[in-house]
């Protein structure tokens, strides 16, 4: 299977965030993950759709938007014209996901579902032939820096093995603590969609530890 690494921009220096986001271009990653989060649904604040709107110049990479908000059927449409290219929203947030997902595919673009710890891999099955994405997150989501939880890996075996069961080729994307040393065990599971935040931006050398997290 193909691996896609997408650098976590919250890990960046967001005083130079456009320059942050074209370095990640330049070291080989194939996508951007950005992170929104509303200061609710986690306890974290990070950035909204006018910085969306302002990085979409400053980089072809595709925006991989991680919604980590209460409301996200309130503001789907105001990320996919700041330049969404993937928009995964969270199955615990509120309203309907599926309605969710419809919104985000009525947009043009690429739908994802993000389960946090405690939610089972059947939580996304009911819609699951709609989904371009499943996001398994491999930490609580709020904050960067924290450690691989290894006992998500039969979450991302489970739903690896309800794709293959399908037919279908629906990326799998892990999200926290993903190092060289924990990218085999996702990527062994079935995930080949890695997010990684600590590891790249505290990298002196970014296109190498790009290059390791696809060699690992
Ligand atoms: C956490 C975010 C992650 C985070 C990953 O809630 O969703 O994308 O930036 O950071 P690392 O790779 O440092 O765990
Ligand atoms: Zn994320």
């Amino acid at each position: 299977m193909k691996r896609y690494i997408s650098p976590s921009i919250l890990a960046s220096d967001f005083a130079r965030l456009g320059s942050e986001a074209a370095g990640c271009e330049a070291a080989g990653a194939d996508l951007l993950h950005i992170d929104v989060m509303d200061g609710h649904f986690v306890p974290n604040i990070t950035l909204g759709i006018p910085v969306v709107k302002s990085l979409r110049k400053e980089t072809a990479l595709p925006f991989d938007l991680h919604l980590m908000i209460s409301e996200p059927l309130r503001y789907i449409a105001d990320f996919a014209n700041a330049g969404a290219d993937y928009i995964t929203v969270h199955a615990e947030s509120d309203g309907d996901t599926e309605e969710a997902v419809d919104l985000i595919r009525s947009h043009g673009k690429k739908a994802g579902v993000s389960v946090k710890p405690a939610t089972p891999a059947e939580t996304v099955f009911p819609y699951l032939d709609k989904l371009d994405m499943v996001l398994v997150m491999t930490v609580e989501p709020g904050f960067g820096g924290q450690s691989f939880m290894r006992d998500m890996l039969p979450k991302i075996a489970a739903v690896r093995a309800e794709c293959r069961r399908r037919g279908l080729h629906t990326l799998i994307e892990v999200d926290g603590g993903i190092t060289a040393e924990t990218l085999p065990l996702a990527a062994q599971a079935g995930a080949d969609v890695f997010v990684a935040g600590s590891f790249v931006f505290s990298a002196k050398d970014r296109a190498a530890a790009v290059a390791a997290l696809k060699n690992a």
